[in-house]
């Protein structure tokens, strides 16, 4: 695993975002319910804030719970939003102590009135701080964020506000519950499964994407600097020609 000093702090990228993904095989590996895995997955995004902290990186979203996870069964869901509840009240004092802002997307009305209530308080309590970003993704899915942007742009296309000719990226972009927030460079998706599962769709459209067969309780810092250390190595082209990248005139 690597270490923070053989991270290129020239070549950090802004935003990194992360599907935690694993907490039940992980607790089903030791024989334990799934809730298990997730009680250990708070160790886990400790440690990756920290570690993400201090190599500089300014945003870092989550993916908490998926707009496709109200479908669990009811236990699993009430379990995770205690635990919610409970992490991110507990959290408030080191985000403070870290200088770190909490933010949320999502269709944050869909949650229970009192994981609303304790995400507000801290989002409120944290919205000072300027080290870094933390945004969680609750009840979150890209396809239910870019229906909201199509309706909202629809609305001012037909008041009359704007004509259709002008609806371009920047305008979906500021639609969107990133508003504000640079689109990720690097996604990384932990225990082995390929796919985006509907997170940030738009958004990841030029991400590099990094994928570990390690389970989400199992993530350290330390797994973070990898995911880093493969970003640097990547060229990232934007479908230029690599030599227009390494020979710019
Ligand atoms: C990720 O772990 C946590 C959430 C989706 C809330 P999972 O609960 O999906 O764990 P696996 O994928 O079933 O192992
Ligand atoms: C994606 O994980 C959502 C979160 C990590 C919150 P899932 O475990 O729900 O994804 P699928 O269903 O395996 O694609
Ligand atoms: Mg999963």
């Amino acid at each position: 695993m690597a270490e923070i000093n053989e991270v290129n702090n020239k070549n950090i990228p802004k935003h990194v975002a992360i599907i935690m993904d694993g907490n039940g095989r992980w607790a089903k590996q030791k024989g334990k319910l799934r809730v298990f895995g997730h009680k250990n997955g708070v160790k886990a995004v400790q440690s990756t804030i920290e570690g993400a902290a201090k190599v500089g990186i300014n945003y870092i979203t989550l993916y908490a719970f998926s707009t496709e996870n109200w479908n669990r069964p009811q236990f699993e869901v009430n379990a995770l939003m205690e635990l919610l509840v409970d992490t991110i009240q507990k959290e408030i004092a080191t985000l403070n102590k870290n200088k770190i802002r909490l933010q949320a997307i999502g269709d944050l009305n869909t949650l229970p009135k009192k994981a609303r209530e304790k995400l507000q308080n801290a989002i409120d309590k944290t919205a000072q701080n300027e080290h870094m970003t933390l945004i969680l993704a609750l009840s979150y899915s890209s396809k239910w964020e870019i229906i909201n942007a199509v309706k909202e742009i629809s609305n001012q296309v037909a008041s009359g506000n704007i004509s259709s000719e002008e609806i371009n990226e920047k305008l979906i972009d500021n639609s969107l519950s990133t508003v504000g927030i640079p689109h990720p460079e690097l996604m990384i998706r932990t225990s082995g499964e390929h796919r985006i599962s509907n997170f940030l769709l738009w958004q990841l459209a030029y991400a590099e994407l990094y994928f570990t067969p390690k389970l989400w309780p199992d993530f350290r810092e330390q797994d973070l600097y990898d995911a880093l250390l493969s970003f640097q190595k990547r060229e990232r082209r934007f479908g230029k020609t690599s030599e227009q990248i390494t020979e710019p005139n």
